[in-house]
Order: C-alpha cells, then structure tokens, then sequence
C-alpha cells in the first residue's frame, strides 16, 4: 500500500467533513490558536498539507502558509479553497521535498509523521524540517502514544473506535513497529450481505521518547510537550501528544 494509492481521488473527494469529526471548530480552534501562536508573527509550512484542513484557516487568520504534500488530488481539493499565491504548495515527500524560502514554524499534525514507514524517513523528515527553518524555528509534532497495552500477548489486532456505522481495528506488527488501521463504514440499516466501505491507512507507530531521539539527531531540543492543543497536561494516561521541537538560535554555543 503505497500513500499515493491511498490518498487517491476517492480519498481527497471524501476527506472533508466540514463542521465535524477533524473539522469540528472544537478540534480546530484550539489548533490554530496554539500555531498562530507559536508562529509569532512569521511564515508557516505544513508538511502533507491534504486538503487545507488547518492550513486553509490559519492562512486566514493572517499566517503566512505554504505546504508540502505528496497526493495531487489532496492538493486538488486545497485548490478549490485556496489558490497558488495564498498557499504556495510543493508536491514531493515531507521527509525530501524544499519548499522554497525560510520558516519560523513547520508543523506536521493529526498523526502523519507515522505515515512515514521507515524509522529512517521518520529522522530525514525531521532533517527537512530543520533545513526549512530560521534559527530558534520551531518544529510542532501532533501523534497519538501507541496503545499497545490494549494489545494482549498473541493478539494482532484491537478494536480502536466502534461507532453507529463504522468499526476501527488495529492490526498490529510488533516486530517491524508496524499498525494498520482498517476503518469500516457501512450503512447500518443494510441487511446481511450489504456492502461495508473499507479504507486502510499503515503507520510505523513512534514512542515518544524515540521521537525526541530523531528531533535530537536532526539538531531539535523538545521546547513543550503537551496532552492536547491547549496545553493540558501530558501524562501516563495520555492518548496523545502536541510535542514542540525548538532549533537552536542564532549565536547559540552548547
Ligand atoms: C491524514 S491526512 C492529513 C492532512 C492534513 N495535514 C490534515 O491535518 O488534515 C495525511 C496526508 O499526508 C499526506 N502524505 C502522506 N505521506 C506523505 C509524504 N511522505 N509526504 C507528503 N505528504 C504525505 C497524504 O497525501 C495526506 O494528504
């Protein structure tokens, strides 16, 4: 399953749901209020941009945004929000691709480094990153802490999410540090036989402590790391994590 096959045409035109799930303003807001605020006034870039979810209004709250991202028809479906000259995009991988000009701040969010597949691409991602980057820039990292403790011994595979018509399982390669996850959407009206929508996106889940490793190989000290986008607190019990990675400034001797 290569990312090009899967952010197809089908994909980008089903992407947005505007008003809910990732695009609920309660999941947003607070997104874009904590980017606004740690791009202090200068230029952004999105790696796998997609389709603008946060690129689209934090460009229009005044932050100059650009993007990098690999799906064409992702960009496709930017474009009918905004054009070339409001949100400048590079089509290429996160983990190689030059956006041009320098940024005060690269983000990468809603769990993508992980679609990265290769502990490796996962490090030169976080190369790139600091190659965009002014000195003091910084690098804002949203993933989800693997949930292997739901994973008993002999298992592969939990279930993730069950909702009215739609069930999320997990399978898991603990070896290769690989989880697929299958999402499941049917019509829950539909009898026995009736047809279920699957779509499968494979991860190389990342601990945090291994991500701190790769922001440090690449010239990254963690500058926060936080539960949520507005700052709750981050502990053992936590899903997820906003994890900011700060370069060192002009100047500045270690
Ligand atoms: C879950 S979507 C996230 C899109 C957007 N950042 C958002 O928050 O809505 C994942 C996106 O990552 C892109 N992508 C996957 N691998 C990539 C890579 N190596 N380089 C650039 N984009 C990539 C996909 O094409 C897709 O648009």
């Amino acid at each position: 399953m290569r990312q090009d096959e899967i952010w197809n045409a089908d994909a980008a035109r089903r992407y947005d749901t505007p008003g809910t799930g990732m695009f609920a303003p309660e999941v947003l807001e607070p997104t874009l209020d904590r980017l606004a605020e740690l791009a202090e006034g200068g230029r952004a870039l999105e790696f796998a941009i997609g389709t603008g979810r946060v690129a689209v209004p934090l460009a229009r709250r005044g932050v100059p945004v650009a993007g990098i991202e690999l799906s064409p028809p992702m960009l496709d479906q930017l474009r009918t929000k905004a054009d070339d000259a409001t949100i400048p995009v590079v089509v290429g991988d996160m983990a190689t691709a030059r956006a041009p000009g320098t940024f005060r701040l690269v983000y990468l969010v809603f769990n993508t480094i992980a679609n990265l597949l290769e502990q490796a691409e996962q490090v030169a991602c976080f190369r790139n990153a600091a190659r965009h980057l002014e000195p003091g820039g910084r690098f804002v990292i949203e993933l989800w802490v693997p949930d292997l403790r739901k994973l008993p011994p002999g298992q592969p595979a939990v279930v993730m999410a069950a909702d009215p018509g739609y069930v999320g399982v997990d399978t898991y390669d603990v070896l290769h540090q690989q989880v697929v996850s299958h999402h499941f959407r049917y019509d829950e009206q539909g009898g026995n036989g009736a047809a279920a929508r699957l779509f499968r996106t494979p991860h190389r889940y990342i601990w945090p402590a291994e991500l701190d490793l790769m922001a440090q190989l690449a010239g990254f000290e963690l500058e926060s790391r936080h539960a949520d986008w507005s700052g709750a607190e981050f502990t053992a019990a936590s899903r997820s994590h906003v994890s900011v990675y700060r370069l060192a400034a002009a100047g500045h001797e270690s």
